[in-house]
This record gives C-alpha cells, sequence and structure tokens, in this order.
C-alpha cells in the first residue's frame, strides 16, 4: 500500500493507472475505519484493477457548531486496517492540499436534494461533500466509486453531481453494515456512552418495524412514522429530529409508502446525532 499525501503525486498516479488500461476504484472516506467502510474496500477491491482509498476530514462539510475539531482520527489504526485490505494507494491529503485557495467555489447542490432530511438541520452540509467529492473525482479519475447507503442522502447527492455534470464515474452504493444487534456502524458510535448504545439499537428497532408493517400490507406514511416515533421515545435520552418517507430518487416526501420508498431517521442520542434508513423495493 503506498501512501500519497499530494494531489500532483496522486494525479501522476491514476493517470498512469488509467493509460495503462487499468480500471480504478475509488472509495473516499473521512477514517477511523469500521467494517462498513471496509465492506465498500472489499467491493471495489473484488471489481477494480487499482483500489484507492481516501483519509480526508472535509472542514467544509461540516458546520460551525458541529465536531469538526472532535471528529474522531486514528490514522495509524486506519493504515493497519488497510494493510489488510490489499489496497494500491491511501490518499491521505491535509486541507491545504485539497483547498490550497479556499474554497470560493462549490459545488451547489439543489435545494430539493440538499436542505431536506439532513440538509435542513444541517445547512451547506451537502455541498461541502460535493465540493470536495467531485475534487477528489478529479485527483483519484475513478471508474467506480463507492458509498455506503447508511448516508442515502449523500449517495442521492453524488449520483445527481455525477448524472449533471456528465462525469464518466459508476457510483456503487453497498448495504448498510449493522453490529450484531442491529446499530448502523458510523465512526460517531464511539461518542455514545453505555446507556446511550443501548437506546441507540432503538433507531434500527424503529426501521424494522417500519419493514414489518409493510410487508403486512400497510403503506400510510403517517400510520408507520407514529408507530416509529413510539418506539424511539422509549429510549429516554432520545431526541427525534424527522422521521422521514421519502422518494428514493427525488428525496420528495410520499403519503403512501410504495417501490423504492426511503424510510430514514435522523435522531440525537444524547448528544451524539445518528442516522438509518432502509429502502423498500
Ligand atoms: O461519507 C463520508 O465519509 C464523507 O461525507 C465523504 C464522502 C468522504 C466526503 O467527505
Amino acid at each position: 500500500m503506498q501512501i500519497i499525501t499530494t494531489v500532483n503525486r496522486m494525479k501522476e498516479y491514476s493517470r498512469k493507472a488509467s493509460q495503462n488500461g487499468k480500471s480504478i476504484g475509488f472509495v473516499p472516506t473521512m477514517g477511523y475505519l469500521h467494517d462498513g467502510h471496509l465492506s465498500l474496500v472489499r467491493a471495489a477491491r473484488k471489481e477494480c484493477d487499482v483500489v484507492i482509498v481516501s483519509i480526508f476530514v472535509n472542514p467544509t462539510q461540516f458546520g460551525p457548531l458541529e465536531d469538526f475539531d472532535k471528529y474522531p482520527r486514528d490514522i495509524e489504526r486506519d493504515k493497519l486496517r488497510l494493510e489488510g485490505e490489499n489496497i494500491d494507494v491511501l490518499f491521505l491529503p491535509e486541507a491545504d492540499e485539497i483547498y490550497p485557495g479556499g474554497c470560493a467555489i462549490e459545488v451547489k447542490a439543489d435545494n430539493s436534494i440538499s436542505e431536506v432530511l439532513c440538509g435542513a438541520a444541517r445547512p451547506g452540509h451537502f455541498d461541502g461533500v460535493a465540493t470536495v467529492v467531485a475534487k477528489l473525482f478529479d485527483v483519484t479519475i475513478p471508474d467506480k466509486s463507492y458509498f455506503g447507503q447508511k448516508d442515502a442522502q449523500q449517495t442521492v447527492v453524488i449520483e445527481r453531481m455525477v448524472k449533471d455534470l456528465d462525469l464518466p464515474i459508476e457510483i456503487c452504493v453497498e448495504p448498510i453494515i449493522r453490529e450484531n444487534d442491529g446499530l448502523a456502524m458510523s465512526s460517531r458510535n464511539m461518542y455514545l456512552s453505555g446507556s446511550e448504545r443501548a437506546q441507540a439499537v432503538k433507531l434500527f428497532e424503529a426501521l424494522s418495524e417500519a419493514e414489518k408493517l409493510i410487508k403486512g400490507g400497510e403503506d400510510s406514511s403517517a400510520l408507520i412514522k407514529e408507530k416509529m416515533k413510539s418506539i424511539l421515545a422509549e429510549g429516554k435520552d432520545i431526541e427525534v429530529d424527522y422521521i422521514e418517507t421519502v422518494d428514493a430518487n427525488s428525496l420528495r416526501s410520499v403519503e403512501e409508502v410504495g417501490s423504492d420508498t426511503f424510510i430514514a431517521i435522523a435522531a440525537f442520542v444524547g448528544k451524539t446525532r445518528l442516522i438509518d434508513n432502509i429502502l423498500i423495493k
């Protein structure tokens, strides 16, 4: 595994690989890697000749009151995990490599997909994500790039960016990886205290109940959301940000759950904001 820290060196590597006819699989991450990230790396390893993983905690996707400074970082542990995955390159830039002149120009996602759901509570977040991913795509020139379904709204924004900017990149969305009790893996789970960790599983329980109701023939969003709310209310430190049923492509709210509906939750468990979702096919 080569470690590359500069944009020039990374571009040179990717261009050479491309010219030699190698397919490039790219997994962008913010580090503190868990099995969810590794499932993306494994999918890339299976499908591409060259696998590039980036670790960059992107400042432009954090609001001024968010956890940029305390976002978990452990590069040595991440390197060890990636060494076991037989990747080709770890791209590890500093912020001034990615934003040498600041960030005066951004990729701006349409409000209909960037200011709903998580975007309502995190204004500018998805523009920051789209901007950094566009920059990372420019440097790594991937054929395929891998994202987790846990960040469902992020995948919709990135898919639209690739489509609308005509980027020749296939976006591969991989299933959510869960702990044994169902909690979706996330770097932010490490913020949870013991009691919060025990309550956090309620997000999965609420989604599982929704799935059960839908399998039983229920399609009323209002009723499903009400039931989910009552399950989340059992956690004394849980404060719901949103429970939504949306069309999986447009992210528009739906009154009736049908095929291609995301059921999505964001909730604070203590001070930690967690998200989770299921896709109804
Ligand atoms: O999902 C993430 O970890 C980040 O949003 C990403 C895609 C690496 C961009 O910073």
